[in-house]
Formats: C-alpha cells, structure tokens, sequence
C-alpha cells in the first residue's frame, strides 16, 4: 500500500481539519508507505498574495509536525519542490477529454463562489492527478469533496495505460465517511469560510471567547438537558474519554448543570488536548531550519520516484 494525500496551504487550520484530515492522515503513517505534501501550486488559483502563500505554507508544515507527523516515516513535502509534477501534468493533459474536466463539481462550485474562471482553476484536476500518479500511490484518502477528482485521476490513468502502455498504478479514493462533520461554534459544519471555526493554535484568549460562544438552547441552569442535541457535548465528545462523556452526560440529564460549566469543561479539554502540540509547535517556530530540512529530504525522495514515473511517461510517449 502507498497512500499519498495533499492539504491546500489556505488559512490557518481549525478543530475540524484536524479531527477530518490531520489526525486520519498521521495515523495512515503507521499504515503504509505515506506520501504527503502542501498544495501549494493548487493554492496558487485562490492566493495571490505571495507572502501570505509563504506563511500559511509553513504554518501547514510547522501544524502537522507539531501534531505528530514524523518525518521518518512520512515524506512530507511542498508541491512545488516536485517539478516533475508540473510536467507530467501536461503528459497526463493529453490523454484528458475537455468534457471530463467540464463535468467536476468543484470548478463550478468555486466559479459560483466568486473565483476567477483561470484555466489553473479548471485544468486543476489534471495538477492534482499528476500529484497521486507521479508517485504511484495505490490509495488516496480525501474527503467526500475530492472523491470526483480521484475518479478523473482513475480514467485519466487508464486512457494513458491503454493509448500508450502500463505505466501507471491505478489508485482508488478512500473516502473518510466515518470521521463525523465537526460542528463549528455555531452548530453548523466547522468552517474557515463560516468563521465559525477554532483554530488549533489561536492565542489562548480568542480560543476562550470562542468556546463560550459556542451556541446553545435556552433551557435554565436548574433543568434537565439533552446532551445528544448539544453543540458543546458534540465537540466535548471529540476530546474526552468514555467516562467522562459518561460524566458530563448524566450532569446534563441530572438538571443543575449550566451550559457555562460545560464549555469551562469543553475549554480544559481543548487547552490539555492540544498543550503539548502547542508546545512542540513553539519549539519548531524556534528551528525553521529543521522544518525547511524536513522538507528539503521528502522533496528529494518524492521527487526520485517521480522522476521513474516521469520517465517511463516519457519513453511510453516518444520523448526519449
Ligand atoms: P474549510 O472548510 O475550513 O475551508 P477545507 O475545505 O480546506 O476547510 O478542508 C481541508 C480538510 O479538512 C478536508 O480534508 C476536509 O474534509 C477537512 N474538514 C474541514 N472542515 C471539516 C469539518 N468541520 N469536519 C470534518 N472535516 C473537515
Ligand atoms: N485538491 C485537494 C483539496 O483541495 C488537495 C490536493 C491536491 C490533493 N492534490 C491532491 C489531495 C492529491 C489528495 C491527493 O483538498
């Protein structure tokens, strides 16, 4: 098994990348050979401010070393390193039908949120199956958002292998539907584009503010409460153990327990969840010669067997 997968460099990461992206993607690295890298060329259709590019580029890097993935056992690069994916997706355009690309979701999808139509934004399926074929992985974890452009990636790859011979792996999607949507503090799905998200590593304070805004019903402090309808319980329910679910569970049912209590409670879990990742984080922000060597090496290694797959492209086609 090579799983591969990639995370646009677009704001600063909340609750709900993590519990949706980051954590199922550093847990695959117990799993397999993992590939995983910062899509900044992807990024490059909806961030044209080049310092905030280079920022929110290393807040990604210095975010998932500090949340556990290690370098040892994933190769973690920046898109931009692997200059054989840039070619290869030419390779890969030739054997693209138009009406394959007109018929994704997501380039609609933006275009109707107010994105310039560039031909990146449109072509960018192409970018992102260049990405998961360069280095032959065999599974791609997205989420439901992206399954359209794994299945573009399939039938992109078996054209070339039909037209031109066996040079790709096949991969498949492997769809996180199991990882619940996390509600965003206003009981919507958790979202940068709602602002109703909690950053991962916001200053101590807005993460306070945020928590004790999170929404909840009217129901007064001396009466029973339902916890399953609870916003605050949702996300308590992503940090705390068993028994203390258990705990705050029968407080709700018991009546005399206030929302506030339960978001002091949902607060200390937050803060002793992510401490130590804060902590590491900071240590890192304090060594960014480490986190640029970190992905100085996975760039070496995604880009020899890029370079593999580039060249049996090359040949299969009448390059060399
Ligand atoms: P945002 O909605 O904040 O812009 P993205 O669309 O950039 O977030 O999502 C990046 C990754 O995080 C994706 O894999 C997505 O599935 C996951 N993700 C984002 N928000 C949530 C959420 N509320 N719950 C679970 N997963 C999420
Ligand atoms: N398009 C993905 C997103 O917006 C990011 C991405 C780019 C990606 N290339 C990829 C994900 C290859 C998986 C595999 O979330």
């Amino acid at each position: 098994m090579r799983v591969l997968s990639g995370i646009q460099p677009s704001g600063k990461l909340h609750i709900g990348n993590y519990f949706g992206m980051m954590k199922p993607a550093i847990e695959l690295q117990e799993q397999g050979e993992t590939y995983l890298f910062i899509a900044n060329y992807h990024a490059l259709t909806s961030v044209s401010d080049p310092d905030q590019l280079r920022r929110d580029t290393l807040d990604v890097a210095l975010d998932f070393l500090a949340c556990g993935l290690d370098s040892e056992k994933t190769v973690f690069y920046r898109q931009s390193d692997v200059p054989e994916v840039t070619e290869l997706s030419w390779l890969l355009s030739i054997v693209t039908p138009m009406g394959l690309l007109e018929r994704c979701h997501s380039y609609k999808d933006k275009i109707a949120k107010g994105i310039a139509p560039s031909h990146a934004l449109f072509s960018y399926p192409v970018l992102m199956a260049a990405d998961i074929l360069a280095v032959q992985s065999t599974v791609v974890p997205v989420g439901k958002d992206q399954k359209q452009h794994v299945e573009v990636t399939r039938d992109i790859a078996i054209k070339f292998n039909n037209q031109y011979g066996e040079v790709f792996t096949i991969p498949e999607p492997s769809i996180r539907e199991e990882v619940a949507v996390v509600p965003g503090i206003d009981g919507q799905k958790m979202s940068k584009s709602y602002d109703n998200h909690i950053e991962l590593f916001g200053a101590r304070k807005a993460t306070k503010k945020r928590v004790m805004r999170v929404v909840t019903d009217s129901t007064p402090l001396e009466d029973p409460k339902n916890p399953e309808s609870c916003n605050v319980f949702a996300l308590y329910k992503l940090f705390a153990s068993e028994a203390e679910l258990q705990e705050m569970a029968n407080k709700y049912r018991g009546g005399g327990y206030g929302y506030g209590d339960a978001k002091k409670a949902l607060h200390d879990a937050i803060t002793s969840y992510f401490e130590p990742f804060r902590a590491k984080r900071e240590a890192l922000e304090q060594d960014l010669d480490y986190v640029e060597s970190v992905l100085v090496r996975g760039a070496e290694k995604a880009r020899a067997t890029a370079h593999k797959t580039l060249t049996a492209a090359r040949q299969a086609m009448g390059l060399e």
